[in-house]
């Protein structure tokens, strides 16, 4: 691992978090990872809407038939790349759920084999940002920011936490046919969340009644959630995490922060980086209802 400041590690092309114990033997360790068909991945660039889709996620198994019993979200579904002193990831029972932000390359290759099933979710990378720019401030293990501005510079150069947002997004839609993969964004979600449950236990195979549907979609809210100690991450340390989790879960918050240059400037090099790409992006027409 090489380290590159206080806070960031890299290893293999890819940015960890220097103090949550990434290490090389664990990530090379995924080379040989057995992977299994009900093993589920939640795979995002940093602050797309993880949280919310693991929430969303276990809220579907649970309503299934069952998950193991685990003392809260994180541990029921942990971070692939950061073990943090867990016991082996071979130990757990199944079905396994798993939080990631790494790139294609360094996923268990066995995932291209179409065992398993990830769930990619994308957000505006202006949102994106903003939403990193505040968790940075409240994330013990980020470096916390002096302005805006130095967290755009360091963002748009890719010097942070999983790379650059247009790399990730680029090597997961180029290699979307090696997996059994769905792609979903983070404004979808926001605009019909019921929608959105639905096409993921689609996906998973999971044949919910409506009250079940239902209830996963109350309890993924962002008004209930925000409520809620675990999946709002109050469990969490205060040295590590000092506030909410969940902050505002808006579409477009990048308006109040940006500055008329910088948005300007993010537009250019978004339309050069993003040119030749076949995703249909839909932020810029989503528009979104107040919660009741
Ligand atoms: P904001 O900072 O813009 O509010 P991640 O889990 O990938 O780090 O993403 C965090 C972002 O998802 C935060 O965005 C957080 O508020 C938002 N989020 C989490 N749960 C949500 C929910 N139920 N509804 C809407 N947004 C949610």
């Amino acid at each position: 691992m090489e380290q590159i400041d206080d806070y960031i590690c890299r290893y293999k092309n890819y940015n960890f978090v220097l103090t949550v114990g990434a290490s090389a033997e664990h990530i090379d360790s995924l080379e040989t990872f057995h992977v299994r068909d009900s093993d589920i991945f939640v795979v995002t660039y940093p602050k797309s809407g993880t949280v919310w889709t693991q929430q969303i996620v276990i809220l579907i198994c649970e309503l299934d038939g069952g998950l193991n019993d685990y003392p809260n979200n994180m541990e029921q579904m942990p971070w692939l790349e950061y073990p943090e002193g867990r016991p082996g990831y071979s130990l757990r029972p199944s079905p396994r759920l798993f939080n990631s932000h790494l790139s294609p390359a360094l996923m268990p290759p066995e995932l291209k084999e179409k065992k398993g099933k990830i769930i990619y979710v994308m957000r505006n990378p202006k949102d994106t940002v903003v939403s990193f720019y505040h968790f940075s401030q409240i994330c013990a293990e980020l470096e916390n920011p002096k302005t805006f501005g130095d967290t755009l510079e360091r963002y748009l150069e890719g010097n942070v936490l999983a790379g650059c947002w247009f790399d990730h997004i680029r090597v997961w839609n180029a290699a979307r046919d090696q997996y059994n993969i769905l792609f979903l964004t983070y404004e979808e979600m926001v605009l019909d969340l019921r929608a959105a449950v639905i096409k993921i236990c689609s996906f998973l195979g999971k044949n919910l009644s409506e009250a079940a549907i239902k209830e996963v979609v109350h309890k993924s809210s962002f008004k209930t959630m925000k409520e809620d100690r675990k999946a709002n991450y109050r469990f969490a340390p205060k040295e590590r995490l000092s506030g909410d989790f969940l902050r505002k879960g808006k579409i477009g918050d990048w308006k109040n922060v940006f500055t008329v240059a910088q948005s300007e400037r993010f537009d250019q090099i978004f339309q050069e980086q993003m040119a030749d790409m076949d995703l249909k992006f839909i932020w810029d027409s989503a528009e979104q209802k107040e919660e009741p």
